[in-house]
């Protein structure tokens, strides 16, 4: 299948992520394989937002499926803390072709994330916040435009889980260096969880040595299996 460029992180030499199942996807390797709905119901009970950290934005997919899951999920008074990374920002013109894909199963999605991301300077480095409001509760989305591992280090809550979607190890090996995977892992509560589409084994041994535990499990699309770490 030809991938269409504007499809293609020209940085990397590599797409963004699988065209034809990307929301799936998406909901299986970082939603249900990390219990999402379980572990937000707890969070619920006590009124603790659920903190999510992710290691390249790109353009939005993964919240975009996420804002889906959640309202597919029944529950209401959600809120959760969502905090991203992006070494190249895309402009949301080229967001919106990205994801204008899924526009018929998210089209509300895709317009409450464009409409939040429209409203800040991504030529500006550091932290940039948005709130968007849903039908479930809120996401309150934290955009590091800069380096992964500053983002980490500057985090100031650990997250409850991690969706780790760099590019292919092979094409962005600093996604997945040992010393970013190490501050993640100080990143993330005990009991936390961290996923990824990745079974790589330079990247299983860095999460080992970062305090996770891991598990494979079956993968979606074109990916047999995929990976979930939990730390100890
Ligand atoms: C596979 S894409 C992410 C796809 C995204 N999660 C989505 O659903 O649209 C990986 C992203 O990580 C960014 N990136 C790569 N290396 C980075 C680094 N060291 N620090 C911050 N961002 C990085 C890339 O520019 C790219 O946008």
């Amino acid at each position: 299948m030809l991938i269409p460029s504007y499809l293609v992180n020209e940085k990397f030499d590599d797409r963004y992520f699988d065209v034809v199942n990307a929301l799936d996807e998406a909901q299986q390797i970082y939603f249900r394989n990390n219990n999402l709905i379980e572990r937000i119901t707890v969070g619920l009970k006590s009124k603790t937002p659920f903190i999510i950290g992710e290691t390249g934005f790109g353009a939005g997919r993964v919240v975009v499926s996420l804002m889906e899951f959640m309202k597919n999920s029944g529950l209401k008074n959600v809120s959760i803390e969502y905090n991203s990374v992006e070494m190249y920002p895309m402009g949301p013109e080229r967001m919106l072709n990205i994801l204008n894909g899924f526009k018929e199963r998210v089209g509300a999605e895709i317009d409450a994330l464009l409409e939040a991301y429209k409203s800040i300077d991504i030529t500006v480095g550091g932290w940039h916040s948005m709130k968007i409001q849903q039908s479930f509760g809120e996401i309150h989305l934290n955009i590091w435009i800069g380096e992964a591992l500053e983002m980490v280090k500057v985090l100031e809550k650990p997250c409850d889980v991690w969706f780790l979607d760099g590019h292919s190890p092979k094409k962005n090996p600093s996604i997945w260096r040992p010393e970013l995977l190490m501050a993640i892992g100080e990143k993330t509560k005990s009991g936390g969880t961290c996923a990824t589409f990745t079974v790589a084994g330079a990247v299983k041994n860095a999460l080992v040595e970062a305090g996770f535990t891991l598990k494979k499990h079956e993968g979606c699309g074109g990916k047999k299996q995929v990976l979930q770490g939990i730390k100890c």
